[in-house]
């Protein structure tokens, strides 16, 4: 997409919200939905009834997943496309769903004890002002997960464009053409790792699933804040 600007993201992840659970299932061929939930799974235990904040939520599929993890907690889902969040707050109760840019967020500082982002950094207009903005909501010692496509997969590329074309062509819709370019020029983990240090959110752990087509890091504010 060229001049990749935030109404730009908006209006066409509001376009492809009402197929784009379907969709997901297709390219990726059912994986996404086991990977989230490992990677759910896998987060550190949390203090008990944990404040928690999913980042560019879509239609919530962290969101199921953070639910049935950490009973008691208080779940946000936050995103700027209205018809995302329509689809998530018909999925999922009792979950509270904001309308809200993760680049400047309704929330006040340190307040959150995890804050996830799967598939959803690479869409933002400004990946620094997103980290930047993941670093002040969290509290010191607070979590954050981050879900995202790898870049160890050369060999997977081809299949992936073919089936992201394939679904361009059926549903008559080239908004999945833009996965395409997103994806190719998304820092590896190796150079997100670095920016999230940049940011003080140090990775304690990074997981890397069909072999490395996605990634995920788990990262840590430091205790002291250094904002
Ligand atoms: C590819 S979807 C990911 C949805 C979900 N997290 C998942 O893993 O399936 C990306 C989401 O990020 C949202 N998004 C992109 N940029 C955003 C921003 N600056 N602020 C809030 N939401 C944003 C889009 O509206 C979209 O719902």
């Amino acid at each position: 997409m060229k001049n990749k600007t935030p109404e730009k993201i908006r209006a066409l992840f509001n376009q492809i919200a009402p197929h784009y659970d379907q969709n997901n299932d297709i390219i990726s061929f059912f994986t996404h939905r086991l990977i989230k939930q490992h990677v759910v799974k896998s987060i550190p235990q949390l203090p008990p009834e944990p404040k928690i904040l999913d980042l560019c939520t879509g239609t919530g599929d962290i969101v199921k997943h953070l639910k049935r993890r950490f009973h008691g907690a208080q779940i946000t889902g936050a995103d700027f496309s209205t018809e995302m969040l329509k689809i998530a707050r018909r999925k999922h109760h009792g979950v509270k769903f904001v309308h809200a840019d993760c680049l400047k967020l309704p929330f006040a500082d340190e307040s959150f004890d995890l804050v996830t982002m799967s598939f959803g950094l690479r869409n933002t207009a400004s990946y620094t002002r997103a980290i930047a903005e993941v670093k002040r909501v969290l509290k010191p010692n607070g979590h954050f997960v981050h879900l995202d496509f790898g870049k160890d997969a050369k060999y997977a590329d081809e299949i992936f464009h073919k089936i992201v074309k394939f679904i361009a062509q059926v549903q008559e819709d080239e908004s999945y053409i833009y996965l395409l370019e997103s994806k190719n020029s998304f820092p590896a983990p190796e150079q997100l790792i670095e920016l999230f240090a940049a940011h003080g959110l140090e990775t304690i752990e990074r997981k890397d699933y069909l072999q490395g087509i996605i990634s995920a890091q788990y990262c840590k504010k430091a205790c002291v804040s250094n904002r």
